[in-house]
Formats: structure tokens, sequence, C-alpha cells
């Protein structure tokens, strides 16, 4: 697999996973346990944040501090990557967010985009494009060539949840500078282009338009 690439293993990952593959979890359980799981992510995908030094006075003495040197720009794409901003939020509250509106057509899987808004200054961002469903990459890889043909955004990092092995090939061989997080990798997709075992329709699930 690409150096570009990480599929995260954790045990409290898998532990919520479990409870979003489960067809009896109801909405309310659905979207606070992907709101968890967002914020567990949150410590892994900032990892190699670039930081500067800054010059402060603690009570006792000056002394030089770390600080993170760039911007953070989060993109949710509408709508199921909502449900990954509030947890990422909670531990980089300076964030600014951004929205992509692209769905999947139904009969042909082939991406429509609807909706975008990025802040004026984006393209000097250090850029997190949040969906939880990465399955056969067309939704991601439009939203990329997005941010960079309307946003000028160049540093972009993926962060979803489930990945199917054609989606994870198809966005890396569409964009490899981007770096891809997933909390999991599955076994593949089915006839309809649904990741298997999966978690079905996370907008859905989500928002409780079942
Ligand atoms: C889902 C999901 C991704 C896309 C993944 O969105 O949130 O954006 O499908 O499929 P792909 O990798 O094959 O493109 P959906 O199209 O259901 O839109 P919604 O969240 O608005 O319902
Ligand atoms: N979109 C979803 O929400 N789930 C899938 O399994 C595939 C695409």
């Amino acid at each position: 697999m690409s150096a570009n690439i990480t599929v995260l293993h954790h045990p409290l990952i898998e532990h919520k996973l479990a409870l979003l593959r489960n067809r009896d979890t109801d909405n309310k359980l659905f979207r606070s346990t992907l709101e968890e799981l967002s914020y567990l992510l949150v410590y892994e995908i900032t990892r190699d944040l670039p930081l500067q030094p800054v010059r402060i006075h603690t009570p006792l003495a000056p002394c030089e501090v770390q600080q993170l040197a760039d911007p953070i720009l989060l993109v949710p794409v509408l709508r199921a990557g909502l449900g990954m901003v509030t947890g990422i939020l909670d531990l980089i509250p300076s964030a600014k967010v951004g929205h992509v509106g692209v769905y999947r057509d139904e009969a042909s899987l082939c991406p429509v985009e609807y909706y975008l808004r990025l802040p004026p200054d984006a393209a000097a961002m250090r850029t997190f494009l949040l969906d939880p469903m990465l399955a056969t990459g067309g939704s991601l890889a439009h939203a990329v060539e997005l941010l960079k043909t309307k946003g000028g955004i160049t540093n972009i990092t993926v962060v979803t949840i489930l990945a199917a092995p054609e989606g994870l090939d198809a966005l890396h061989a569409a964009h490899p500078d981007v770096t891809i997080y997933t909390a999991m990798l599955d076994q593949r997709l089915d006839e309809r282009g649904y990741i298997l075992p999966g978690l079905g329709d996370c907008g859905d699930r989500l928002f409780g338009t079942v």
C-alpha cells in the first residue's frame, strides 16, 4: 500500500465501528458514535502538522513554545461528512469549515456536484476533506478536484471511516498527491456500489431519511 494511505488500528475505533455497522443502532446513537469516532481520529490525522516556535511568558519565565504553523480547514462532503465535523472541531476549535455538496447518482454511480463554499483564503490552509464512506471513490475524487481547481488548495488530506479497496485504489490513482486516512478497509463493493459489509447508507442513517 502507498505511503500516502493509512488504515488506522485502535480498539476504541473498532468498538465504535461495531456500533455504526449494527443495523439495530438508531439514528441518535449513530450520530453520537460517528462524532466520537471522528474525535478519536484527530490525534492520528494531525500527527504531521507543522509547528512554529512562539515566544511567550509563563508565570515564571520567558520561554519558547510550539504552536500549529498553518491554519486548518475542514471540508465535509454533504451530507454524511457533516457527521464528522463536530468531533474534529472539539479538538481543533480554530479550524474553519467549508462545504462541498456532491452526491452519487444511484443509477450511474457517478458524482453529481451541487454546492461549494470555501473561505477566501482556503488555498493557504491545510485541508481535511471529510466523508465517512469511500465506495467507488467517485464522490471523493470529484470533491478533491473541486478543492484543487476552484479553491486552489494543494495540501489535502482525505479522512474517511469505511473504504472499499476499489475506491481507495481509484482515489489514489486520480490524486496520488493526496494523503488518505481510513478507520477501516472493508472487503469489496456489492453490485449496487455499496461497501460490504459496510454500514449501509451513511447519510440516511445519520439524518433518519431511510
Ligand atoms: C455517500 C457517501 C459518499 C458517497 C460514496 O453519499 O457519503 O459521499 O456516497 O460513494 P462513492 O465513493 O461511490 O462516490 P451519497 O451519494 O449517498 O449522498 P448523501 O450523503 O447526500 O446521501
Ligand atoms: N454510500 C454509503 O453511504 N454507503 C455505501 O456503502 C456506499 C456509498
